[in-house]
Order: C-alpha cells, then structure tokens, then sequence
C-alpha cells in the first residue's frame, strides 16, 4: 500500500511538471535552434530614433547596427519585426519573436518574465515641456497632466508617482498630445527626447519650440530581451557584446549616429 502511495505521487509530480513545462515553461529558442533557423526574429517598436526608427521602409538605428553585428558573428540573419512597444515585450515572452529590440529598459519586474542581455547602455527618462512652460523642474510637475508611450517605464513611473498619464501607442501622439496642450509635460527617454525635439524644433521660434529639461526621472540600463529557455543564448550574445564593448565597436556605431557613448558603469 505504501509502494502504490509513493508510486502514485511520483507519477503525479511528473504530470505537474510536464503541464508547467508546457504550460509556463521555456519558449525561448537555443543556440542551437537559432543557429539552425539561419535567422534571429527580432520584435521591434521603430519610433525611437537614434536606437531605431524609419527612413523610408528601412529600419535603422544604433540597436539596428548592434544586432546586426552579433548577428554576423552567430552566422545569422537579422531579420526585423516591426510592431507598437506595447507588443513587443509579451510577444518575445510568448516565444513569438526570438529577441526584442526596442531600447528595452531592464527592470525588476521584467527579469521575473524574461531574460535580458548584459545592458550595453544608460539611459534617463526626460521631461519635454513647451516653452515658456512654468513647469522647471520634477518638483512641478506634482498634480500635472503627462503623456507617455504605452508599456513604457515613463508611463509607468508616472503611474507610480501619481501623475495623470494620457499613454499613446505611438511616441509621434504622445509628442501631439503636449504640442496641442492636451497634457502638461511628455516624458520620454533621453536621447529618444534629444532626437526628436530636434526634429521637431527645426526652423521654429523659439517660443514656438519643446523644452527637455535638465533635470531627469530615472536612471535605467538598456539590454535586448529574451524569452526564458534563450539562456545559452543570451551567454553567447552576452560574450560578443562584451567584446564589442572592449574594442570601441559599440561606442563608434553610436558616433555613427552622431552621440557621445558612456559604457554602463559596471561594464
Ligand atoms: N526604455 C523604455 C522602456 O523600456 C521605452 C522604450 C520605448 N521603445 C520604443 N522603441 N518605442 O519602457
């Protein structure tokens, strides 16, 4: 009677685990798979310049560049998704797409769903105000109206700091949303910010241009995203990008576009 017991359990563990495998388990592709594919599916959002956005129906961009490189060293192709932000990060956990490319920030929250390469960046969340704005520092922003991109960390440190936040799948609406005065502020990453106020502040007044602010919200490292079962090859995609850091090529596809590059301190 005890024999069947234990054999009875046994047998029932191994069901359990089969269902969670199957159910919650690992969707991410091997080394080996990719490899074998001849192809790395990458999911991205392109309306975040300089890391990605269009120019024409290409997609480019320093993230572009990156990818493209360790591509080459895994013998792959890269072959390029483009979607809203919001789906590329579930569709990556949902085995979907191979790797998420989106100027991803690396949270606590996230690393319970999916894995991340070593971050190759830093970047900080920026306040865009019109000008003439009495809106100066973080401190003002206290009970103001903000827009920001949906499923970003802007919209949800907003969220979590309590500001009212008008999301937007598109950055390009978020921006309307705070030219048409519809909201007080727009936060969005740093060197996204810089981009696109440039573009949008060409040949305007100055009273009639958008406004970063000095003082920024966050602090968040940057990494390209796998789902869970991708371990050995986000390891190998970890050992290119070191070297990549070591011998200057990441920080000169970032001259490329025009920016100054500062490792991650812990690189
Ligand atoms: N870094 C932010 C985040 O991970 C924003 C990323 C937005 N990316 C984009 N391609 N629109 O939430």
């Amino acid at each position: 009677m005890k024999k069947l017991l234990s054999f009875t359990l046994a047998a029932l563990m191994v069901l359990v685990c089969v269902f969670s495998f199957a159910s919650c388990g690992k969707k991410g592709k091997t080394l080996e798979e990719v490899k074998a594919a001849g192809e790395l599916v990458v999911a991205t959002s392109p309306d975040f310049p300089p890391f990605e956005n269009l120019e024409g129906e290409e997609v480019v961009g320093i993230e572009v560049d990156i990818l493209k490189k360790i591509c080459e060293k895994l013998g792959v192709k890269l072959t390029l998704k483009q979607m809203d932000f919001e789906a590329v990060l579930p569709g990556v956990q949902a085995g979907k797409f191979d790797c998420g490319m989106s100027g991803i920030t690396v949270t606590p929250a996230r690393q319970k769903n999916m894995l991340f390469t070593d971050p190759y960046f830093v970047a900080t969340q920026a306040i865009v105000v019109k000008a003439g704005s009495a809106i100066a520092s973080k401190a003002d922003l206290a009970g103001k109206k903000v827009s920001a991109q949906t499923g970003t960390t802007a919209e949800e440190y907003c969220l979590d700091n309590g500001y009212s936040v008008s999301a937007f799948n598109a950055n390009s609406d978020a921006q309307t949303a705070l030219l048409n005065g519809n909201v007080d502020a727009w936060v969005i990453d740093n060197l996204t910010a810089i981009a696109m106020v440039e573009t949008y502040n060409e040949g305007k007044a100055d009273d009639a241009k958008l406004v970063i602010l000095s003082e920024a919200m966050t602090e968040e490292p940057y990494a390209f995203a796998f789902a869970f079962g991708s371990e050995d090859l986000v390891a190998e995609i970890n050992k290119i990008q070191k070297t990549m850091l070591d011998d200057g090529t990441i920080a000169g596809i970032f001259e490329k576009f025009g920016e100054d590059y500062a490792a991650p301190a812990s690189k």
